[in-house]
């Protein structure tokens, strides 16, 4: 349904001088009858993850995000255990052993991610989540675990089957499985086409989750709607054999001809933001990025700036601070350069952050700077 060409990976930030691991073709496609959109080729998930930049702590709204699902998941589910899934830097299981749970383990692959949960007291195992590191989970905790948690873990598999079946190897009878993805519906009703990356494997909607567990032991039981990263659902799995009515699940129509329209929205959009910039600068503005996020490589690449467009990203995460945006030679710097610098324009590509970034950053503003805000629609605030 879209098809975006040879891309980099997303967070392949390299050293100046350094190698990048390659481009990948990035085509999603979309089949109508489970309403599950999907990328054509898989990158080996080591290449992907071994070495992961994205630290999830960094941000406010996060954080207060995992305040709110704290609250949420701790009135469902009674029990003291919980696992995470993809646990990153183990912020979240903090929040949970601050809050009742009194035995809390991460699985996460990025084992430099590991080491920060370990500074924080977090025991993680330093595995990729399948049917072996699920018999580790058990072992690790004598039993199984009273909550399982994956927040945007599902969108990144691609073996689906060998998930659930882990998943269904470390759910006991009473186990609340919370699994948190982007929304694909508030994906395609807000024009965010950059969240289509190769990391970024499946699209989610309930309709695909259920189809997906229909040969398992599990089903969905609750659906809860949040606003972060552009709109995500938490889908609430339990054991068929649970005992507990489930909810129905809220209506959902995904259709082609939706699929047709965002991506006419995707390429109008990239038109905007290449035609705004390039305006710009032809009038001798400077112009940066504020967020170097996947999405920002998106629209980065497929406007084809360089240098000469975007001067600079800034970022307040370290591991990607002095680093190029992937495949370009646009230095990633740290985000006080946009008080000490004070360009004309900044695009503000993590969007979904936006009002916590712009009130942050006011001095930029008061001093006449102006920010770029590339989705739903390109707008100059
Ligand atoms: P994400 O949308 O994939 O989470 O990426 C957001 C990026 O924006 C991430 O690299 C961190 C960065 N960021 C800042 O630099 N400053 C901020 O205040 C916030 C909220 C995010």
């Amino acid at each position: 349904m879209l098809d975006l060409g040879l891309m980099p990976l997303a967070n392949d930030f390299t050293e100046p001088g350094g190698e990048q691991a390659g481009y990948a073709p990035l085509r999603l496609m979309f089949c109508p009858r489970c309403t599950l959109a999907q990328l054509s080729v898989v990158v080996n998930p080591r290449i992907l993850y071994s070495k992961y930049p994205y630290v999830t702590s960094h941000s406010a709204t996060m954080l207060a995000h995992f305040k709110t699902l704290r609250d949420d998941l701790s009135k469902q589910c009674l029990g003291r255990s919980v696992v995470e899934i993809g646990s990153n830097d183990g912020t979240l299981l903090d929040y949970l052993s601050q809050n009742g749970f009194t035995t809390v383990l991460g699985v996460e692959p990025a084992a430099n991610l590991c080491d920060l949960a370990s500074k924080k007291g977090i025991a993680t195992i330093n595995e990729f989540f399948n049917p072996a590191s699920a018999v580790h989970v058990i072992q690790e905790l004598g039993g199984t675990p009273d909550l399982v948690i994956a927040r945007h873990v599902f969108c990144h598999i691609d073996d689906w089957a060998d998930t659930i079946g882990a998943l269904t190897m470390i759910c006991g009878k009473n186990t609340l499985v919370a699994v948190e993805v982007p929304y694909f519906p508030d994906t395609i009703r807000n024009g965010e086409w950059d969240q289509v990356y190769h990391e970024h494997l499946s699209y989610m909607t309930t309709e695909a989750m259920k189809a997906a567990l229909t040969c398992s032991c599990l089903h969905i039981s609750k659906v809860a709607h949040y606003p972060i990263h552009g709109g995500a659902i938490v889908m609430l799995l339990r054991r068929n054999d649970c005992g507990i009515e489930p909810d129905p699940l809220p209506p959902e129509k995904v259709t082609l001809e939706d699929l047709k329209a965002f991506a006419k929205q995707a390429a109008a959009q990239l038109t905007n933001l290449s035609k705004t910039v390039r305006d710009l600068v032809a009038q001798g503005k400077t112009v940066v990025g504020y967020g170097a996020s996947a999405k920002a490589t998106q629209w980065i690449k497929s406007c084809g700036f360089t240098r000469k467009e975007i001067r600079w990203v800034c970022d307040n995460t370290i591991t990607k601070i002095y680093k190029h945006m992937p495949g370009t030679l646009i230095p990633v710097v740290d985000d006080g350069a946009l008080t000490r610098e004070l360009p004309d324009y900044a695009v503000c590509f993590a969007w979904n952050f936006a009002t916590e970034i712009i009130a942050k950053e006011a001095i930029f503003k008061a001093k006449g700077g102006k920010w770029i805000i590339p989705v739903p629609e390109v707008k100059i605030v």
